[in-house]
């Protein structure tokens, strides 16, 4: 019995050194030192051994289950380190390989927009905002300009219904803001605006508009000339020059249209100026005493000036893009250049 005892001993130590894996070490524990194992079957044994063996056999016996336990638990623990070191090795991660991060960057208009914010804001001016689906009375009738007026027929308009329109201008933002604000008033109101015109390069059905409002007292057209000269300069530089052109809007009166000299040949006359040495950049005007009257200001104690310019004319002359359909079309070789 000592024999087997010695012979299970050693079979069990060759197996446990040989396996590779907890579940190989679990069935070997089970089939050695289990219930049913084959030491407790020698252990059976030990009835039919004499008084003077029991205690010499069952000492040995006793020693070995130790000694295989021990054996089985340090195997455990090295497979359980194996297995641990192969997942850290798995799940390793080279912070120092380099990686090529591609910063995106802000759209053309956005600088643009930004950029045309930050001068009015400079000059005291607050962001206004309104809705681009418009009621036809914000876009057109309190801006004075009635259902047969023939400025609408100048703005191609996307009606929704009878009374609902997508807005052409951000103009109604100015009916909006007095609506809602008592003077003095200093806002600007960029945003989206629509007409139904077929794409060229110089038009789009969707475009932007940054609208101007200052409403006080006895303001006159040098103070609306003082305003956009400044913005002027601070836009395009010291050296560009800027010219007030007479023209109409129905919700200006004076109304004039501004100039600023060429930026492609310095007001010599080139293809981009059509010869004429100037560039259409802005509408402007004193506000109508009729939009006054139509926010309930009485147009003998308020009077104001009011400016509307298109964003992508802008962006157009500021960095020389000559075709507006680019600004839309997402093409990243053009937006990666600003
Ligand atoms: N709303 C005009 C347009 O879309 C631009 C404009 C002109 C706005 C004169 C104004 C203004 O506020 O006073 O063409």
């Amino acid at each position: 019995m000592r024999e087997d005892l010695i012979q299970l001993k050693e079979r069990t130590l060759e197996a446990l050194s040989n396996l590779q894996n907890m579940d190989e070490l679990n069935d070997l524990r089970v089939k050695i030192l289990g219930k049913k194992g084959e030491l407790t079957q020698v252990l059976r044994g030990m009835a039919k051994l004499t008084a003077e063996e029991r205690p010499v056999i069952g000492k040995l016996a006793n020693e070995i289950k130790d000694e295989l336990e021990s054996k089985f638990s340090e195997k455990m623990r090295l497979i359980k380190k194996a297995v641990q070191e192969q997942k850290m090795q798995q799940e390793f991660i080279d912070v120092t390989i380099p990686t090529k991060i591609s910063v995106g960057s802000k759209h053309p208009l956005t600088l643009v927009l930004d950029e045309i914010k930050e001068i009015f804001i400079g000059l005291g001016y607050e962001v206004a905002e309104g809705p681009e689906v418009e009621l036809d009375y914000y876009n057109f009738e309190a801006l004075n300009t009635p259902a047969d007026h023939p400025a609408r027929d100048v703005q191609d308009t996307f009606y929704i219904t009878e009374k609902i329109l997508l807005r052409t201008q951000t103009s109604p933002v100015q009916v909006r803001t007095m609506e809602k604000q008592s003077p003095p008033l200093k806002i600007i109101a960029p945003g989206r605006v629509y007409r139904s015109d077929s794409v060229d390069a110089t038009h789009s059905p969707m475009f932007h508009q940054v609208e101007g409002l200052t409403v006080g007292e006895g303001f006159t057209m040098g103070d609306l000339k003082g305003t956009l000269v400044k913005f002027v300069h601070e836009m395009f530089g010291r050296n560009r020059k800027a010219r007030f052109r007479p023209h109409f809007f129905p919700f200006t009166e004076p109304s004039a249209e501004m100039d600023i000299s060429c930026i492609a040949c310095e007001g010599k006359g080139c293809r981009v100026c059509s010869y004429t040495g100037w560039l259409e950049i802005l509408g402007c005007g004193m506000v109508h005493p009729n939009v006054f009257r139509n926010v309930g200001l009485d147009p003998e104690k308020v009077n104001g000036f009011a400016f509307g310019m298109g964003v992508e004319r802008i962006a157009m002359l500021k960095y020389g893009i000559n075709d507006m359909r680019l600004f839309f079309e997402n093409d990243l070789r053009f937006l990666r250049q600003f």
